[in-house]
């Protein structure tokens, strides 16, 4: 008997069992922990944020609207022009999510199938939602390996023909989780005239695009290197490009579940019909605290100095162990090679190092078939990010 359908029973749950094993005995015998392993740092949210979310909260609760508020809409253009240098159009639409991750499984419902295209594209390695979203939306998933050679850019004119003319939309993903690549300007007009002429929706999953070397605020050696903030396609056209910007790595939200969908006004307003049905409306006190978030690049400086801070400590080791080829250009990512003793085999070195307190992720986890690296999130405060790299230190000496 089914009592789910096939792509439910089909959905591989990451295989923590064992890793949840480990972190209880860890804790029962009242070892530490240093768990570089979700991309959810513990940073206090910045007192304004706070202060606006609880100062809505409403005597009387209502329905919140999909469109948003006016005010939040204003504060999203306020950072779309300073940060990228986009103006409000009427080309261009703006509306809430609940978090880009509903906003990016959502978005497979509205666009697999237009005229007659089902594949949805994706970068592998990269975030897992992509193909839940074409799944669930009764699309194809179509992983493209991303590899060094190319800086982990995805070249979808590489594809066979027949994909190409398939292709409902592609996701594409800069600065890149899991390996902190970053996009060119370049780079970007070719994506965007490839969609063009294969007429394929463009989504841009910019959730780290404020994420990057604290350097380019100070002006350090008053080198502007303003091309090496990361960019949006946004900047470059709207059409058929829609983008995804999150204050979870911004504005360290995650919890809020606050993000935003820009881009191509004739796609936004529609899916803005649709959406009414998602019951993805974020709430107005959430509204009113994104409001604060988008409007202040303060915060987001200070955040970037301690992730850039904890890069730097990070870094040394690994790359003193081999295991690091080139450091992340943005997000705050590590993504290293697993020692050769261990074959490539990344789910039990993962394991062993996990018995010695650190926590990370393996490639297979972030991919449909790659094997042999690893991922650290810079989650770990500065102490304990030095620790863990003495104790990672030691453990690779051993077993090597
Ligand atoms: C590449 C990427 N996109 C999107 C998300 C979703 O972020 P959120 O739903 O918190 O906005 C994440 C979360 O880690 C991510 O790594």
């Amino acid at each position: 008997m089914e009592l789910v359908n096939s792509v439910t029973s089909g959905m591989r749950p990451y295989p923590m069992e064992e890793l949840a094993r480990i972190k209880a005995g860890l804790s029962k015998a009242g070892k530490p922990i240093f768990d570089f392993g979700t991309g959810d740092p513990k940073i206090p949210t910045w007192d304004p944020i706070r202060d606006a979310l609880l100062k809505a909260v409403p005597q009387i609760s209502q329905y919140p609207s999909v469109r948003g508020t006016d005010a939040l809409r204003e504060s999203q253009w306020g950072y779309l022009g300073r940060r990228f240098g986009i103006h409000r159009s009427a080309d261009i639409g703006i509306i809430p999510a609940q978090g880009t991750k509903e906003a990016i499984f959502n978005i497979g419902l509205c666009l697999v199938g237009r005229e007659g295209k089902r594949h949805l594209v994706y970068p592998d390695p990269g975030y897992p939602v992509y193909r839940a979203s074409a799944l669930y939306a009764g699309g194809i998933p179509y992983p493209v390996r991303v590899t060094r050679e190319t800086n982990f850019r995805l070249e979808p004119w590489k594809l066979p023909a027949e994909i190409q003319k398939s292709t409902a939309a592609i996701w594409i993903n800069h600065p890149h989780n899991p390996t902190g690549a970053t996009a060119s300007y370049e780079y970007w007009q070719q994506i965007i005239d490839w969609c063009h002429k294969t007429n394929t929706i463009l989504l841009s999953d910019d959730c780290y695009v404020d994420i990057y070397d604290a350097e380019l605020d100070s002006g350090v050696n008053n080198d502007p290197r303003k091309d090496r903030m990361p960019l949006t396609p946004l900047q470059q056209s709207s059409d058929r490009v829609l983008t995804f910007m999150s204050l979870s790595k911004r504005s360290g939200l995650t919890g809020y579940r606050s993000g935003m969908i820009a881009g191509d006004a004739r796609i936004i307003n529609s899916i803005l019909q649709a959406r009414a049905n998602f019951g993805v409306g974020s709430p107005d006190f959430i509204q009113a605290a994104a409001t604060v978030a988008w409007d202040d690049e303060h915060h987001v400086q200070e955040r970037r100095k301690i992730f850039t801070h904890r890069l730097k400590l990070a870094a040394p080791y690994l790359e003193k162990l081999g295991l690091l080829e080139s450091r992340p250009e943005a997000a705050f990512y590590l993504w290293c090679q697993i020692p050769k003793s261990f074959q490539g085999d990344d789910v039990k070195f993962i394991l062993a190092l996990a018995e010695h307190g650190i926590i990370t992720s393996p490639s297979s986890w972030l991919s449909e078939g790659l094997k042999g690296y690893f991922r650290l999130a810079m989650v770990p405060d500065d102490k304990s990010t030095v620790e863990a790299m003495e104790i990672l230190s030691k453990f690779v000496a051993q077993n090597s």
